[in-house]
């Protein structure tokens, strides 16, 4: 997996372990900042290699919803040289603004990837469609995981998907020992949005543990 940031990944069959391995002092992101503990990806490793193989030699990329940084690391590893890498997250939820750990994690982490050009949004994703103009290779919805905010994002930011282009949504598919549940945001709109309707124009690609790649027809 590349010479690249550690990475620590969700384990499906140990999940409650894992849990309770992330449940200790050292989970705090300010740890992962000063490189004492591997980034946490909200994935796990077969997630992250479809993420990666998703973005393969792609150009134009946006990742809403960065976290720690592992779904930019997959996408950044594998994307075209010459690619450009949006990431947005507003990373609003720190308790001591000023030090924002997750976010200098976030940065500390990506960094360690030299392929193309990395530009952060530290804003809402809705904020960002607002004066978004270009057509996108490939976009990956892992950010707010509300219904109605998830449902904001397909409807904002696929229609600069380009034909051939792909969607990756995260956390929106049951699937054996998983953590996902009917309910969940991501899962209600890729069902509305492919299984109990078909979108006009796009297909479910792969699906992979919580994660379903849907691609706009050419
Ligand atoms: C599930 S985590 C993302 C996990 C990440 N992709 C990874 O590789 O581990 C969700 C992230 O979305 C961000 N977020 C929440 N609401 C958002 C919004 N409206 N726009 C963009 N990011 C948002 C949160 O700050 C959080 O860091």
């Amino acid at each position: 997996m590349g010479t690249g940031p550690r990475i620590s990944f969700l384990d499906i069959q140990s999940y409650k372990a894992d849990k309770l391995y992330r449940n200790t002092k050292l989970s705090h992101p300010f740890f992962a900042w000063l490189g004492l503990r591997p980034i946490f990806a909200q994935h796990t490793l077969a997630e992250h290699q479809a993420i990666g193989k998703a973005a393969s030699m792609r150009r134009t990329i946006v990742e809403i919803g960065v976290a720690e940084g592992a779904s930019a690391i997959a996408l950044c590893e594998t994307m075209a040289p010459d690619a450009r890498l949006f990431l947005i997250d507003p990373y609003h939820l720190s308790r001591i603004r000023f030090l924002n750990t997750l976010r200098r994690a976030a940065h500390r982490a990506v960094r360690q990837c030299h392929r193309g050009t990395v530009i952060w949004m530290e804003r809402f994703s809705n904020d960002v469609a607002f004066s978004w103009n270009e057509p996108i290779d490939l976009l990956l919805i892992d950010g707010d995981h509300a219904e109605p905010a998830v449902w904001r994002d397909w409807n904002d930011w696929s229609k600069f998907v380009q034909p051939g282009g792909l969607v990756v949504f995260h956390d929106a598919r049951l699937f054996e020992g998983g953590w996902t549940k009917p309910e969940d945001g991501p899962v209600r709109v890729v069902d509305a949005l492919f299984r109990n309707a078909q979108q006009p124009g796009w297909l479910i690609v792969r699906e992979i543990d919580s994660v379903v790649v849907v691609q706009k027809q050419s």
